[in-house]
């Protein structure tokens, strides 16, 4: 996730000599240095001269990784968190208090720059830090804030895992086409480029989803058939008992990392 931010940012030309990167593993280091141009160290607390600081660690190493920095309440950092799940309380009392944080939850297609990603600002980040942050995040792809860092959880479920349902659709689709004899590598394209194209036009168009399924669903047709059987097994019920329970999950998993 770190290296798709730094290659978003590098792009957006934002200056390599600016990017300051904490990084344990030597190796990973110097991939760095020769990718970006940016500047690596191994002490996370030399990012304390930057004005902005990502914590972009797996969510079980931020408590220990936040306890390990020198902040002071005093200090006039801007934090944005990626981490899943840890809340923006949790972060700010390992931070020793008073600290701007930004908590971001973004998604896998951020690694090519076509991320969608939720954010939610403390009440210690002001108007200008939060343009900072959403400027770093639209890097990866689009922005969206929330006003209640609840809501987060809900973004967890439809964008953060979203990506996982379009899969597993494509998965289906695959298995389906093989199964009416179509040839698998023929199959994989035609689901491929459809799931593609949809996007495109559900994208690129006015109209809602509904409509444009309206408008490629004749009377009497195969498409027609197709749905009805959708929505015969109440396809849109398995879609919110889903979301529904990624967005629990959320919830819960943030109890367990913020524990103590
Ligand atoms: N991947 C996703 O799709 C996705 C989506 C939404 C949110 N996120 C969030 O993004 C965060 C990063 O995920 P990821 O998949 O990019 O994880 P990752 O590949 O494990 O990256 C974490 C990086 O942190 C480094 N690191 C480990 N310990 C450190 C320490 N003490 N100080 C400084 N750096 C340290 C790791 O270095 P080493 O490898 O050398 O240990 C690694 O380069 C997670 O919190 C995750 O919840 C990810």
């Amino acid at each position: 996730m770190a290296a798709s931010l730094i290659g978003g940012l590098i792009n957006a030309e934002i200056p390599a000599s600016d990017i300051t990167v904490t990084e344990p593993d030597e190796r990973r280091r110097q991939v760095l240095v020769e990718q970006y141009g940016i500047n690596t160290t191994a002490d996370n607390n030399a990012t304390l001269s930057c004005e902005i600081i990502v914590l972009a660690v797996k969510p079980q190493l931020l408590k220990q990784v936040c306890q390990q920095l020198n902040t002071t309440p005093q200090d006039q950092h801007l934090f944005i968190s990626i981490a899943a799940g840890v809340k923006s309380t949790d972060i700010n009392r390992w931070l020793n208090d008073n600290q701007a944080i930004v908590r971001c939850m973004p998604n896998t297609p951020a690694l090519l720059q076509c991320g969608a990603s939720g954010l939610y600002a403390n009440e210690f980040v002001n108007h200008s830090q939060k343009q900072q942050a959403e400027k770093i995040m639209q890097a990866v792809g689009i922005v969206i804030w929330v006003d209640d860092e609840d809501q987060l959880n809900a973004v967890t479920a439809v964008s953060g895992s979203g990506p996982a349902y379009f899969f597993l659709m494509m998965e289906a689709m695959q298995q389906a086409g093989e199964s009416l004899g179509l040839d698998a590598s023929i199959t994989r394209q035609l689901v491929l480029q459809t799931a593609l194209g949809a996007a495109r036009m559900a994208t690129e168009s006015d109209s809602s989803a509904g409509e444009l399924r309206e408008m490629v669903t004749s009377k009497g047709g195969t498409t027609e058939r197709a749905i009805m059987s959708f929505q015969s097994a109440d396809y849109n019920k398995i879609v919110l008992d889903a979301l529904r329970a990624a967005n629990d999950r959320s919830i819960s998993l943030a109890d367990e990392l913020g524990s103590d």
